[in-house]
């Protein structure tokens, strides 16, 4: 299946869930506003792989972050809510990623990549 819905409902903020999408497990958030406003405050200067929390979110759906879920390194799949930027860690060699899922710090070479996905409705996204 080339493209699969997923709903939002019950998916509280602050919490996050791992679907699949083509067999690749993919991370959809519900980022707190502290969250929002730590990923907005970052310069643009300070990152390896520069891009803007907007580029990285849809335009009125801030809260949503929805990325495929293995790292950039070597495809190990992170854990959330850790590392030293609030978001994710990867286990395997250390990279950490920020809250709106930008490398910062360790060996992966670029951000945690986001699909092609659009909203349907506020509740309901479209991936692929
Ligand atoms: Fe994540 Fe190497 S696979 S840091």
């Amino acid at each position: 299946v080339a493209s699969i819905e997923f709903s939002l409902n019950g998916i509280e903020e602050g919490q996050s869930v791992t679907i699949l999408w083509r067999g690749l497990p993919v991370f959809v958030r519900n980022r707190t506003a502290k969250e929002i406003e730590e990923a907005k405050a970052v310069a643009l200067a300070d990152l390896k792989d520069p891009e803007t929390d907007e580029q990285r979110t849809k335009e009125g759906h801030e809260q949503w972050l929805v990325m495929i879920a293995n790292c950039t390194h070597l495809g190990c799949i992170p854990t959330g809510e850790s590392g030293e930027f609030d978001g994710w860690f990867c286990p395997c060699h250390g990279s950490q990623f920020d809250t709106a899922g930008r490398i910062r710090k360790g060996p992966a070479p670029t951000n945690l990549v986001v699909p092609p996905y659009e909203f349907i409705s506020d509740s309901l996204i479209q991936i692929g």
